[in-house]
């Protein structure tokens, strides 16, 4: 089910989207050894105790499913992140918004492989819900950085309705190709990064 480190970040973003956000900024910052996420929402947050139950696989909140007594986003991520030594934080606070940090050292052998990032931000951009969607993306090795970033209501103006499958190719092809250029800066000549 959680093969890759997109499938915790879709799970985390669909959290924010579904937490009538005005707008939701996913930060993905990844070096030669780390790779960081950063998902921030102005939605309508947690209270102290919803955050510590949030953490329990058999907390809910008993609207998203219907025929379901589990919630598994948070914990999937948080076992993982434990069993390969990497990070995790979660601030919020009800009426404001959420913040999600989560982080994984590539290099730890249990770590999951990264996953396809263009295909995950098509789902995320294409999800149903009107808010804002910014997408920061870096990289940073020895042999050089690069960034890119993407913003929905830009899409929107550039492609128009993103439930077309016309618009969504369009949207992977470009989200694809920035990532080779990013792929230029990360393999190879460093037997080290995978
Ligand atoms: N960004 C957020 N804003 C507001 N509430 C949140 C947010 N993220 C999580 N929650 C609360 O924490 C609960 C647990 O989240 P979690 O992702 O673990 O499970 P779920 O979303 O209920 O189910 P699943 O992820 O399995 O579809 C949610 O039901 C929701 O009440
Ligand atoms: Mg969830």
């Amino acid at each position: 089910m959680h093969v890759f480190l997109c499938d915790f970040l879709l799970d985390i973003v669909q959290n924010s989207l579904e937490a009538d956000s005005g707008t939701v900024s996913i930060l993905i910052e990844e070096d030669r050894r780390m790779i960081r996420f950063t998902v921030a929402d102005d939605g309508k947050g947690m209270s102290e105790e919803t955050q510590a139950k949030a953490q329990d696989p058999f907390y809910t909140d008993g609207i998203k499913h219907a025929k379901r007594k589990v919630g598994l986003g948070i914990p999937f991520l948080k076992q993982t992140v434990d069993e390969t030594g990497g990070e995790f934080s979660l601030t919020s606070a009800e009426g404001k918004g959420t913040t999600v940090r989560f982080g994984f050292d590539m290099m730890h052998v249990d770590t999951p492989p990264f996953g396809d990032l263009p295909s995950t931000l098509v789902a995320v951009f294409s999800y149903p819900a009107s808010c804002e969607i910014v997408a920061k993306r870096s990289l940073s090795t020895s042999l050089g950085s690069g960034k890119w970033e993407v913003r929905r209501s830009l899409l929107l103006d550039a492609l128009g309705d993103l439930r077309s499958s016309g618009s969504l190719v369009l949207l992977e092809q470009y989200l694809r190709s920035q990532e080779d250029d990013l792929d230029a800066i990360r393999i190879s000549h460093d037997p080290e990064i995978r």
